[in-house]
């Protein structure tokens, strides 16, 4: 196995051996505690550097470095925002192969993922804020009493916290970082304590583009502690999660002490709706990825795959025979498709699924097995997949966040609707027609923030994203999203 790996950069190493510091206020500093805790590379399970465990006393310091670089920030020509943003974004490009190399170090993907989807994907996000400075808008208006010009103006928030997870740690930081820098907000960020490598990297980067010191800010540490401060924290205005639906409701809680906006994007349990009057063929390779991509840690998994009966045995065939040929492996393999899962915790969380599953009488087809051999020391799991799942199984209801799909069969669209919203999440959907009016009339009635129409799991810079019901309020991505960066100030001007 070892041969065939990609070899690891110079400046990689030379990285991971500096790993261990938090930036605050444009200085590299240890935790005020002297803590630090390891970061595992989870396809080997061994430790690849250790990070400072930043907590509540970091987390005091970074927000206090946040508020003094705010005014100097918020008043800078939008031009110039500008020009340091796409700086920014042109040091990562730079970068590109070291940012996704770490990301496969730290999480365990695929490089080829890493380099060609996530880290495009990153930077896109970056150079499309980078260029809203300069357009950000306010409004007149026609008020109904005479002598009066009334306008508003969009102010920055402020202080803004951003909380994310370990899945796509690049793109959930960026698309935070970029929306909240390019509103003229100042950042603390809080990286997953799994995957801490790549938001240090990103600091390094930001302070090198000349983005000013105390603007961005990164405390690494553990969710309990660095993360409920900076959720707790009174001069934080805005707080901008991505992760657990539990950990997002006590995020909500926290928040209320001063009122500080909240924007959540929690987990979701997505159908993906296949009609026979799809294309069979392409439908069943989107759903294939649609639940195995990034090994099913993804917060819109088409975890709950539903097909219409008269071609439910065809779908499920086709769907096994691709699961079983994916090539599961060391995410530094050119040829492996799919990496392992983040920690010990999660794939033991995803196992007791898989009993769980077999437990209520659903029929596994395939996988279900750790990997053992050479990938023994990681955490590796087949692709897994349930038939003859029913609704009310635990499989069906709740985030596996794992390699494993639910098949369920189903004979109208109005029972599908119905089936399909009977969840408390409403993150994403999918469903595959080729019926026009079906097509929208599903669109319009299923209970998600996104629905894709004969595709799956597409994201654009531009296109608003995030979820209903427990998967959270608030959307991040597209344009809008500047709205929750900032704040409408109403004018009246009496100029008769
Ligand atoms: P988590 O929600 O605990 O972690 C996400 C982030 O929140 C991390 O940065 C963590 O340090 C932070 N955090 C944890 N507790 C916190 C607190 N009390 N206050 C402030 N921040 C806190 O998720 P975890 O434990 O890593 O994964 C558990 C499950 O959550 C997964 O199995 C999956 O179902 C779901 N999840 C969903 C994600 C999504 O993209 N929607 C991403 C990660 C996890
Ligand atoms: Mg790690």
């Amino acid at each position: 196995m070892t041969d065939s790996l990609i070899p690891i950069l110079p400046s990689v190493q030379t990285f991971l051996a500096r790993a261990q510091k938090l930036l605050i206020g444009g200085e590299w500093l240890p935790a005020a505690s002297g803590e630090t805790f390891a970061t595992l590379n989870p396809a080997t399970g061994q430790p690849l550097t250790r990070c400072a465990a930043g907590d509540k006393a970091d987390v005091d310091r970074a927000v206090a470095a946040a508020r003094a670089a705010f005014s100097a920030w918020a008043a800078l020509m939008p031009a110039q925002r500008e020009r340091l943003l796409h700086r920014f974004a042109d040091l990562m490009e730079a970068h590109k192969e070291e940012l996704a190399q770490l990301e496969t170090l730290d999480n365990g993907k695929p490089f080829n993922v890493a380099f060609n989807v996530e880290i495009n994907v990153a930077i896109g996000q970056m150079r499309f804020y980078a260029g809203l400075p300069t357009k950000i808008t306010g409004e007149t208006y026609p008020v109904s009493s005479p002598g009066f010009l009334v306008y508003t103006r969009r102010e920055p928030v402020g202080v803004c916290g951003a909380i994310t997870p370990w899945n796509y740690s690049l793109v959930m930081a960026t698309q935070k970082i970029g929306p909240a820098l390019a509103a003229g907000n100042t950042l603390v960020l809080k990286p997953a304590e799994q995957t801490p490598l790549t938001a240090i990297r990103l600091a390094e980067l930001a302070l090198e583009a000349g983005i000013p010191p105390g603007v961005f800010n990164v405390v690494t540490g553990f969710g309990e502690t660095a993360g409920a401060a900076l959720t707790a924290h009174y001069d934080v205005d805005k707080v901008a999660f991505t992760g657990s639906t539990e950990v997002g409701k006590a995020i909500a809680r926290s928040a209320a002490g001063n009122l500080k906006h909240v924007s959540l994007e929690l987990g979701g349990k997505s159908p993906l709706i296949i009609f026979d009057d799809a294309d069979v063929a392409a439908a069943s390779e989107a759903a294939l990825w649609a639940i195995f991509a990034n090994s099913g840690q993804n917060c819109v998994a088409g975890s709950r795959l539903f097909v219409q009966a008269t071609v439910y045995d065809q779908v499920l065939a086709a769907l096994a025979e691709k699961a079983r040929a994916l090539k599961v492996g060391s995410g530094l393999d050119r040829s492996v498709q799919l990496g392992p899962l983040i920690s010990q915790v999660q794939l033991e969380r995803v196992m007791g699924y898989v009993g769980q599953g077999a437990a209520q009488g659903a029929a596994l087809v395939t996988g279900g097995e750790r990997l053992g051999g050479d990938l023994a020391g990681g955490y590796f799991l087949q692709p897994t997949i349930f038939a003859d799942v029913r609704d009310e199984m635990k499989i069906a209801a709740e985030e596996i966040f794992g390699p494993v799909l639910s098949v369920l069969s189903f004979e109208s669209e109005d029972e599908v609707i119905r089936r399909a919203n009977a969840t408390r999440f409403g993150l994403a959907a999918g469903v595959w027609t080729n019926h026009l009016g079906r097509a929208h009339r599903m669109a319009a009635a299923l209970k998600a923030g996104v629905v894709w129409i004969n595709t799956y799991d597409w994201f654009d810079p531009s296109v608003p994203f995030g979820g209903m019901g427990e998967s959270g309020y608030g959307r991040e991505l597209g344009a809008d999203v500047m709205d929750m960066y900032t704040e409408l100030k109403s004018v009246w001007v009496k100029i008769e």
